[in-house]
């Protein structure tokens, strides 16, 4: 039976890791920091998202702020929402809660962000800074999974990493931070995809399995190296129930550790956002 990575125990000891550092900050007449989020509509689950992560800012003493704003505002109006974030000396860093409604364009909004305000870590600038292993936010899922496997004492130096899903938020980065010369990194990296001719015998040689793809229980105990680690990022919605991209239940037989759907990743997610954050308040 694999070990259980939960994201419920591991976020629990990162938030009072957290809200320590916090405290501290109090103690010397510092502010504590401040994470602003935009949500534009009415999307129930970006409801949900955006409502986790102002209680997670509560729990760690972090300051907050919600703007929602209604389903039909303009590109212009967004805009300017930004700036006003940017320009706000008491506001560490900020969000904008993606997706976005159709008539919105994300990518003009996401280069409006000033970089360092720039929490999510997908600043173009930020991405680069990434890739090059120089100072910057990580996009909140991969780091989530770094401090995951972190918390755990699990090493990728050395591993064969296998990323399954090359999104620009979870498997591209992944793949960037497991393989950089880094301590949470040094594990040698195999990116695989939709076009990828020989995913099951590449998934069964992985040491470190992580499945970003958006399909339930697409990999199954078949495709899993016995002892292997599974990092299940997955979130989808079948029959009311949320499942992963991993067969949970085969997988516990054969993995040797993985993370739970719900209860794993998603909730490392969020602190990765809150540590950003406070990575933010510390440069200010
Ligand atoms: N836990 C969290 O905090 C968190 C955060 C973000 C996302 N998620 C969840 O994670 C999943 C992935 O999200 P995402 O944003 O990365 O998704 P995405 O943008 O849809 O990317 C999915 C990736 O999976 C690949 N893929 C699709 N079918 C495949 C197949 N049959 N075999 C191999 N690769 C395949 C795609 O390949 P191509 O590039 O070739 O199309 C693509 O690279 C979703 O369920 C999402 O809800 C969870």
């Amino acid at each position: 039976m694999a070990q259980i990575l939960s994201g419920r125990e591991a976020a629990q000891a990162w938030k009072s890791h957290i809200r320590k550092e916090v405290a501290g900050r109090l103690a010397q007449g510092k502010r504590a920091p401040h994470l602003a989020a935009i949500l534009v509509g009415e999307d129930p689950a970006s409801q949900a998202y955006v409502k986790g992560k102002v209680r997670d800012c509560e729990e760690v003493g972090f300051a907050s702020t919600l703007i929602t704003l209604s389903e039909g505002t303009s590109q212009a109006e967004l805009l300017e929402h930004v700036a006003r974030l940017n320009r706000n000396p008491e506001v560490d860093g900020f969000i904008v809660q993606l997706p976005l409604p159709i008539h919105l364009n994300p990518d003009e909004v996401l280069l409006a962000i000033d970089p360092q305000k720039d929490v999510d870590g997908f600043h173009p600038e930020n991405v680069g800074r990434m890739a090059l292993g120089l100072p910057t936010y990580l996009p909140a899922t991969p780091y989530g999974m770094l401090l995951l496997l972190e918390h755990y004492g699990i090493s990728p130096a050395g591993k064969h990493a296998v990323v399954v899903g090359r999104s620009n938020i979870v498997g591209s980065p992944m793949s960037i931070l497991l393989s950089r010369n880094s301590k949470m990194g040094n594990a040698t990296v195999t990116l695989a995809h939709s076009k990828t001719s020989n995913l099951k015998e590449l998934c069964q040689s992985a040491d470190l399995l992580v499945a970003a793809i958006g399909r339930p229980k697409y990999v199954t105990a078949d495709m899993i190296r016995p002892g292997a680690v599974v990092l299940d990022v997955g979130i989808n919605r079948v029959d009311g129930r949320l499942v992963g991209d991993v067969d949970f239940d085969s997988a516990m037989d054969v993995a040797g550790a993985i993370t739970p759907v719900p209860g794993g990743v998603g909730l490392m997610t969020r602190v990765g956002l809150l540590m950003n954050t406070l990575h933010a308040a510390r440069h200010r």
